[in-house]
């Protein structure tokens, strides 16, 4: 089988697969990420990648040479009949829809080649209604008629844990127009990958559409939650006291209610604004206007944990020091797409504020993004002279850093977890101000 387009999805799909058993051949147009993982190294930092990389990228001393890379498609339509595209829709600059080109360019340059029976496999986020136009554009273009087909399989794999989700998927979708298209997806996921995981067979659009569905459902989740912490900071309760106590029924259920500076990425924002500009194409635009409310209430949340500082640093951000702990948009990820993470350091620095960074893993992609922010080898050393330290990816080490050993460091011991994942307790035993979004002052 091959795999198109080698980013998160592509380049964990891939490796997974190679894992799996099954020869893999992927393929990327950029020469020098093919470069890379053809050296067994990962282009992004998620756990257990590189060691998938290291066991099976052919050439590599013991190992199982299943999985190589190329930039041509005529060698990908060669090798495999079995093609996953896994290139990336993001969000088109100054818009709410989704750029299409990369799907459209990846399908265009490989049905020409496709001269046998072929199945190629959506795996990208995309507008629903982008599937049924794939496949008519593949039977045009291809070689082999109708005998090359098109299927979607939506991938729901999170960041931090892309290879374990991957490899043990909560469910497979596929979205099939054909008996023999859904044989050949159950033959690719017999096995262990699709042991314990209900497989749902749909037609095109709904495949696509539980994609974004679901993680309309999940942004809606966290923005209710990041709503509550707006009542709790106008009523002084406590958030994280409710979304525990909300949390015990089951049909709530716990995750995602954890109240803070709100959701980023490369999914979960575009993917409502896709959504929302679909829905009106469609002519359904009400159904979604939920939706903008969610997306405004997450974007508030960033602004204000910013005007938070302002108010614990007496009204003023100017020439404050301030040591922000994080960049990623979440932990165990070195990605700062949209990450309200650096979104926040980037305002305070913008407002006045001297401003520096720590992130375990992240720091040269926000140096990239953000080149005028400072950045630190250290929380420790992003602390030194710090008037307030900002808590703003919920990394495992910042859970663990002792209070004591910080306090030393900083001018003055204020601490704002905008994660809502510190011990209050703890800071407050060391003499730190410490406070949240949606919590109580003391
Ligand atoms: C998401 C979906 O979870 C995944 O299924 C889909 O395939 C891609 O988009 P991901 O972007 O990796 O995955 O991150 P996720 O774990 O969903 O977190 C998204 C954002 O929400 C992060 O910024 C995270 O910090 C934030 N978040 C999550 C909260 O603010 N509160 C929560 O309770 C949970």
């Amino acid at each position: 089988m091959t795999v198109i387009g080698l980013g998160y999805l592509g380049a964990v799909h891939a490796a997974a697969m190679a894992e799996l058993g099954f020869e893999v051949l992927g393929l990327d147009v950029l020469p020098h990420k093919v470069e890379l993982l053809a050296a067994g190294k990962a282009p992004v930092y998620e756990p257990g990648l590189e060691e998938l990389l290291r066991k099976h990228v052919a050439g590599l001393p013991g190992s199982t040479g299943r999985l190589s890379f190329t930039t041509s498609y005529a060698e990908v339509a060669a090798f495999g009949d079995v093609h996953f595209v896994c290139v990336n829709t993001p969000q088109k600059p100054g818009e709410y829809a989704c750029d299409m080109s990369y799907v459209d360019a990846a399908v265009d340059a490989l049905a020409p080649h496709l001269t046998r029976p072929a199945l190629v496999v959506g795996k990208s986020t995309v507008p629903v209604g982008s599937a049924a136009r794939l496949a008519r554009r593949v039977a045009e273009l291809a070689p082999a008629g109708e005998a090359a087909e098109l299927a979607w399989n939506p991938e729901f794999l999170r960041e931090g844990f892309a290879v374990e989700d991957t490899l043990r998927p909560d469910r497979i979708v596929v979205g099939v127009t054909s008996e023999r298209a859904e044989r050949v997806l159950r033959q690719v996921y017999a096995g262990p990958v699709g042991e314990g995981s209900p497989f749902v067979v749909a037609d095109l659009p709904t495949a696509e559409l539980v994609k974004t569905a679901a993680n309309a459902f999940l942004s809606t989740k966290i923005s209710f939650i990041n709503a509550m912490a707006e009542i709790c900071e106008a009523a002084d309760g406590d958030v994280v006291k409710l979304a525990e106590a909300l949390g015990y029924d089951d049909r709530i259920g716990r995750k995602f209610l954890r109240a803070g500076i709100g959701f980023g990425g490369g999914c979960l924002p575009k993917d409502i604004r896709a959504f929302m500009a679909r829905a009106g194409e469609l002519g359904a635009a009400e159904a979604l206007t939920f939706l903008r409310e969610i997306d405004s209430l997450n974007m508030r949340r960033r602004a204000r944990m910013v005007e938070l500082t302002r108010e614990t640093l007496d009204g003023s951000l100017l020439g404050k020091r301030i040591a922000v702990l994080g960049a990623a948009f979440k932990p165990d990820s070195d990605d700062v797409r949209d990450s309200p993470a650096l979104n926040i350091a980037g305002q305070l620095h913008l407002q006045g504020a001297e401003v520096t960074v720590y992130d375990p893993k992240a720091a040269e992609n926000a140096r990239r993004v953000f080149p005028t922010l400072r950045y630190a080898p250290s929380a420790l050393d992003a602390a030194q002279g710090a008037h307030a330290v900002l808590h703003l990816t919920e990394w495992r080490e910042f859970r663990d850093l002792d209070p004591a050993a910080l306090g030393e460091v900083v001018s003055t011991r204020h601490l704002l977890d905008g994660r809502n994942t510190l011990d209050p307790a703890l800071w407050r035993k060391a003499n730190w101000s410490y406070r949240a979004l949606g919590r109580p002052t003391a």
